[in-house]
């Protein structure tokens, strides 16, 4: 079973922002069948290095949207990137020094969670904000 299911309550409304997020589901997904399957450290840390870089890429990606729509709500929501950037990469860098021998369910529930509820909040008011302006064009 996934870890996470991509439905409709998870949609911003824009296209090419869904698109990233329903990417990393999937690579998120991966990440969890290749922990509980118990696959090779080498494995594990190539999957959650894709993951942390598919994330980035689409942060990037998102930043660039609010720079070219002139969307108010740009710090914050950029330091909810940076925040979720520095759990990522502090779960790669524990599991890499041995400090986690593996990656448990509870830590990919919990980043899970926190990229659900940063989608369902953050991103979805970007995305209606996004969808108001493309319709006043
Ligand atoms: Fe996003
Ligand atoms: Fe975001």
């Amino acid at each position: 079973m996934p870890l996470l299911t991509w439905t409709d309550e998870l949609s911003v409304g824009v296209a090419v922002i869904d698109s990233d997020h329903r990417n990393v589901v999937d690579k998120l997904n991966d990440l969890f069948d290749g922990a509980q399957t118990a696959q090779s450290k080498e494995k594990i840390d190539k999957l959650l290095n894709e993951l942390i870089a598919l994330t980035a890429a689409h942060f990037v990606r998102e930043e660039q949207l609010f720079a070219q729509t002139e969307y108010p709500d740009v710090r914050t929501h950029r330091a909810q990137h940076a925040y979720l950037c520095k759990q990522a990469l502090t779960i790669q860098q524990e599991f890499r020094s041995g400090v986690i021998e593996s990656l448990s369910p509870e830590a990919l529930d919990v980043l899970k969670n926190k990229l659900v509820n940063h989608m369902k909040g953050f991103d979805k008011k970007c995305g209606q904000y996004l969808c108001a302006r493309d319709l006043e064009a």
